[in-house]
């Protein structure tokens, strides 16, 4: 019996594997509240060390991760550039797995872990914000990017863009199944200029 379950879980990780291992890892542990809107997919490690560089993190800055998967980017964050960090990911699995690798890295207690869907998070103090999550998502987060960041805070988004909010920058990465992007924007000081 609980060999057979063993099998039914080998089976369902190597057909993922198969599918690009963009789907969520199957586990036991308590389930997301709701589906999560986009699969796991972690970020390639060259590429965060790319968005970092882009978003030119620092000491003073607080970074977000909105889907912070394994926490990779926010732990980057802190411990190479002494950064402190959020790490928001609406499945728990995602959360329990954060903190284990950031209490690994030695950075734990210099990032906040919430276990929430990101579009309820307070977000007002980031000061850098990361995303990795899908292109209907980015367009119905950047009211609340608009509403809620301060002037001057940096977004980066790996992959997906913000529709008519144009980047101030953009840069070709290699992805982990081939090129893709990066995009840079700063929150206006002109609200009026937010996009419908
Ligand atoms: C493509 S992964 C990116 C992970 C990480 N940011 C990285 O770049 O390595 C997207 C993550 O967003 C999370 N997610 C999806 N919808 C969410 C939501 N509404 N609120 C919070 N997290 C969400 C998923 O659970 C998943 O861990």
């Amino acid at each position: 019996m609980r060999s057979k379950r063993w099998l039914a879980v080998l089976a369902s990780a190597l057909a993922i594997a198969a599918a690009g291992g963009c789907e969520r890892t199957p586990a036991t542990g308590p389930a997301p509240s709701r589906a999560p809107d986009v699969h796991y997919e972690p970020t390639p490690h060259s590429v965060v060390t790319e968005m970092l560089k882009l978003a030119q993190v620092g000491a003073n800055d607080i970074v977000y991760d909105l889907g912070c998967g394994d926490g990779r980017i926010v732990i980057a964050a802190v411990k190479a550039l002494g950064a402190r960090g959020v790490c928001v990911d609406i499945d728990p699995l995602r959360i329990t797995e954060s903190r284990a690798n950031a209490q690994h890295a030695g950075v734990a207690e210099r990032i906040l872990f919430l276990n929430q869907d990101l579009f309820e998070t307070d977000i007002a103090d980031a000061t850098v914000v990361t995303l990795f999550l899908g292109p209907s998502v980015n367009l119905k987060l950047r009211p609340k990017l608009w509403r809620e960041l301060k002037p001057g805070v940096r977004v980066v988004s790996y992959v997906h863009d913000m529709g008519e909010w144009q980047p101030q920058e953009s840069r070709n990465v290699e992805g982990a199944r081939g090129p893709r992007k990066l995009f840079l924007w700063l929150v206006p000081a002109d609200r009026t200029l937010a996009p419908e």
